[in-house]
């Protein structure tokens, strides 16, 4: 196995007989691991990042990318993180992209299709064209969850969008100019907050704590040295892997 210092001060590892091949990072060719993904690639060549990474692990959305491959007119689009590199990519990141994003309280608005169509009035303006979704890394029905929206059916369109990442990638191609994710948002917040039945026992528990239910416990542990929590950690009751029909022995602060 050989390593290559990266960067980011990473190491890599790459296996035996790695290929390497040409990659194009800001317009300029790499040799590059054909290993490596395309976050990992341009560390290699390197590049450090300040801006479009975040997770590392396909969750924050950080690190869009569009790139096109040397002799094919399309377009293709990917989390750096999640892409391994293909031969002759041209890659191009997207560290953020300017979509609107209107100013709202929550409190003040009503789960309602006006709602929307007031505060994003260009959802109405989708021509059905499907860009949206064939941009999208996470597979989610882009198209779908705003013609939900534009229907007035936010618990739709906010199950719809649940996995978004809020990449931009889908606002970055739409020819209506309509910034998805942040519609998929206000519909997820406008569910959350007046639509999906409140939790009773959060509204129990909150109570609890409000009068005061857990300041010895809480008061009992910030008074303990080091040694005395990590023996109380190592000796906790943990929840096995299998929970199914686990209670803990211990339900004081429960
Ligand atoms: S890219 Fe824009 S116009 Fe095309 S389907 Fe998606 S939202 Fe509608
Ligand atoms: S819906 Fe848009 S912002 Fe959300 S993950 Fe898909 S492309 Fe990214
Ligand atoms: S770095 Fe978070 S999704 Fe890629």
């Amino acid at each position: 196995m050989s390593t290559q210092t990266i960067a980011s001060g990473d190491t890599t590892i790459l296996p035996e007989g790695a290929k390497f091949i040409p990659v194009y990072v800001m317009g300029k060719k790499y040799m590059l691991p054909e290993t490596l993904t395309i976050q990992k690639a341009i560390e290699y060549a390197g590049f450090q990042y300040v801006r479009s990474c975040g997770c590392r692990g396909g969750i924050c959305g950080a690190c869009p990318t569009v790139w096109r491959v040397i002799g094919d007119y399309q377009l293709h689009f990917g989390l750096a993180c999640q892409t391994v590199i293909e031969e002759n990519m041209v890659l191009a990141q997207m560290p953020f992209f300017p979509a609107n994003r209107a100013d709202y309280k929550l409190e003040e608005l009503e789960a309602t299709a006006e709602t929307l169509s007031l505060l994003y009035p260009e959802i109405l303006k989708c021509v059905g064209c499907n860009t949206c979704t064939r941009a999208c890394p996470m597979e989610i029905d882009v198209m779908g969850y705003i013609n939900s929206a534009m229907r007035g059916d936010i618990t739709r369109a906010a199950r719809q969008s649940f996995d978004c990442i809020q990449c931009g990638m889908c606002s970055a191609r739409c020819p209506a100019q309509i910034a998805h994710y942040h519609v998929a948002q206000l519909c997820r917040r406008l569910y959350g907050k007046y639509v999906a039945p409140g939790a009773e026992h959060l509204v129990s528990r909150v109570s609890e704590v409000e009068a005061g239910k857990y300041e010895g416990a809480l008061e009992a542990l910030t008074g303990m040295d080091e040694p005395k929590l990590k023996e109380l950690y190592v000796a906790r009751e943990a929840e096995p892997l299998d929970s199914e029909g686990w209670e803990p022995q211990d339900k004081a602060n429960l």
